[in-house]
């Protein structure tokens, strides 16, 4: 009986599998009802009496041992028998191409995230507009050159139903229904009529600011404009304003910021001016407050309003308008990492 003990533990020891189903066949061969290790426990009542202790011990050794060789093949297969030899885990992964963010995108949200620093919130309204919100509520003379069909995409005349011009509207629609304080931005598409080339397109985005409540002041409007463009482009960045004239602002001005490519020294972005202008701005002039049913003498406001091409051209340095709605692959992977 040791003899074939002996011989068995041999045996198991060598064995080798080379997936589940033969696993299991030498489970059955050894291990089962009918199987070689459970066949010597029917032998041992054979053995003489003052054997059978240290028999029954190497027995139950056996089929230990049994047990334990059959499960560690089983774990054998069951790590190799899901993966094709042939693959190299080691390599690394494909890649795998991911989509970026729209660079306007991008720029339009920094600056809604500057403004709703300074406690702006958004406010949005139409694309397709009528003229009162567009021009009349905002001191457009009746016949202001923006109100022609040059300048302006017309949908129906009297009553005028077009495409908006500036996201200036939007003021209009939020004074109409709000009292101050009003503290909103308005981010959105505006079109013109305009022959499309590198420096103008016919559709194009702007992100306008209003500021109304008691005492607003042109140096509330000013700290703001210095905090706007610090954040935006880096806080070396000064910034000038020149007396300009808008319709619904008065005073009015444009602001300009020192050239953030040659950092105000000169050079052909800037025309060697050392500066670049960036947004208009001015204190809302009275005639649209109360044209949109705000008392103006309680309340002042403040307005801007920018280009979010022309942001994003000075800080990504885009020399062509139309590449932002070409759809080109190449250059929308350009962003990949901005945001
Ligand atoms: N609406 C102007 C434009 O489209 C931009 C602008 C200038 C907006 C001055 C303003 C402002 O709010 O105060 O050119």
């Amino acid at each position: 009986m040791t003899e074939k003990i002996n011989k068995l533990k041999a045996e198991i020891a060598a064995l080798t599998a080379a997936n589940a189903a033969e696993v299991e066949a030498l489970r059955i061969k050894y291990l089962s009802k009918k199987g070689e290790v459970t066949a010597l426990f029917n032998d041992f009542r054979t053995v003489p009496a003052d054997q059978k202790r240290a028999m029954g011990q190497a027995l139950n050794e056996l089929k230990n041992f049994a047990t334990e060789r059959i499960n560690q093949l089983k774990d054998e297969v069951e790590t190799t028998d899901s993966v094709d030899p042939t693959l190299d885990l080691t390599r690394t992964a494909a890649p795998m191409p991911l989509g970026s963010r729209h660079p306007l995108s991008v720029v339009r949200e920094e600056i809604a995230s500057i403004f709703s620093r300074l406690g702006f919130t958004i406010a949005e309204g139409p694309e397709i507009e009528d003229d009162w919100h567009v021009f009349s509520s905002l001191n457009f003379a009746e016949d202001h050159p923006a109100r022609d069909m040059q300048d302006t995409f017309f949908i129906q005349r009297s009553p005028d139903v077009l495409l908006r011009t500036h996201t200036s509207s939007v003021q209009t629609r939020i004074m109409e229904h709000t009292q101050p304080p009003i503290r909103i931005i308005c981010p959105g598409r505006v079109y013109r009529n305009e022959a499309i080339s590198a420096r103008a397109h016919c559709f194009f985005h702007q992100v306008e600011a209003l500021y109304v409540d008691k005492n607003v002041s042109f140096a509330d409007l000013k700290q703001t404009l210095l905090y706007f463009a610090r954040q935006m482009f880096g806080p070396e960045t000064k910034i000038r304003l020149r007396p300009s004239y808008f319709p619904f602002t008065e005073p009015s001005a444009e602001m300009d910021i020192s050239c953030n490519l040659c950092g105000g020294k000169g050079c052909s972005f800037c025309k060697h001016t050392g500066w670049v202008e960036i947004l208009g701005c001015g204190m809302v002039d009275p005639n649209v407050l109360d044209a949109c049913g705000i008392d103006s003498k309680t309340y002042s406001g403040f307005a801007l309003g920018m280009g979010v091409e022309r942001i994003t051209n000075l800080k990504y340095q885009v020399k062509d308008l139309r590449m932002f709605s070409e759809n080109d692959q190449r250059f929308l992977e350009e962003f990949q990492s901005a945001h």
